[in-house]
C-alpha cells in the first residue's frame, strides 16, 4: 500500500515502476482513503503501542494506493525492497531509503507474511477485483514459468 505520502508526493509511478521492472504481476490496485475502521483493523496488531493513534490519523490523512502484487516470494522480496521501518536506517536503494526520512512518513506498507497478505487483500478486495492474466515475458522472469 502506498500510504498517503507517497501519493501527495506523485511518488506512485517511481514505486510501482520498481515492482515492475523487478517482475512482479500487480494484479488488483484501489486508491481510496481509509475510514478510521479500516486502517484501525489493518494495524490491529499495534493496537496497544503508543504510536497506534498517530499511525491511524497518517494512514488515513489521504488517499492510499492498496495493491494486490504477485510474484515468487513476493513478501520477502518486496519488504526488501520496502527497507527498514525508520526510513532512516533503511539501506538507499530501498524505497523507504531512497525517498523517505521519519517513520512517522515512511510512504509505503508491505505484507509481513502470507497470512497477513491474505488477511490485508480480503480487507481491501473482493476476489472479483483481482485479475488473473499472464505477463508476455514470464518465461524471461522465471526458469520455470
Ligand atoms: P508497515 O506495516 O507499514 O509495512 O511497516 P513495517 O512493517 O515496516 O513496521 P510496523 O512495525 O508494522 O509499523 C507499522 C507502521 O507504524 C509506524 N510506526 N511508527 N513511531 C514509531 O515508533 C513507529 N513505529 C512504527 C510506521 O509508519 C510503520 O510503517
Ligand atoms: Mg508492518
Amino acid at each position: 500500500m502506498l500510504k498517503p505520502d507517497a501519493v501527495l508526493r506523485r511518488l506512485i509511478g517511481k514505486i510501482l515502476s520498481r515492482f515492475e521492472e523487478k517482475g512482479f504481476k500487480i494484479t488488483a490496485a484501489k486508491m481510496m482513503v481509509l475510514e478510521n475502521d479500516l486502517a484501525e483493523k489493518h494495524y490491529a496488531e499495534h493496537s496497544e503501542k503508543p504510536f497506534f493513534g498517530d499511525l491511524v490519523d497518517y494512514i488515513t490523512s489521504g488517499p492510499v494506493l492498496a495493491m494486490v502484487i504477485e510474484g515468487e516470494e513476493c513478501i520477502t522480496i518486496i519488504r526488501k525492497m520496502v527497507g527498514a521501518t525508520n526510513p532512516k536506517e533503511a539501506e538507499l536503494g530501498t524505497i523507504r531509503g531512497d525517498y523517505a526520512i521519519d517513520t512517522g512518513r515512511n510512504i509505503i506498507h508491505a505484507s509481513d507474511s502470507t497470512e497477513s497478505g491474505k488477511r490485508e487483500i480480503n480487507l481491501f478486495f473482493n476476489n472479483s477485483e483481482i485479475n488473473k492474466y499472464t505477463l508476455l515475458d514470464e518465461e524471461f522472469i522465471y526458469e520455470e514459468p
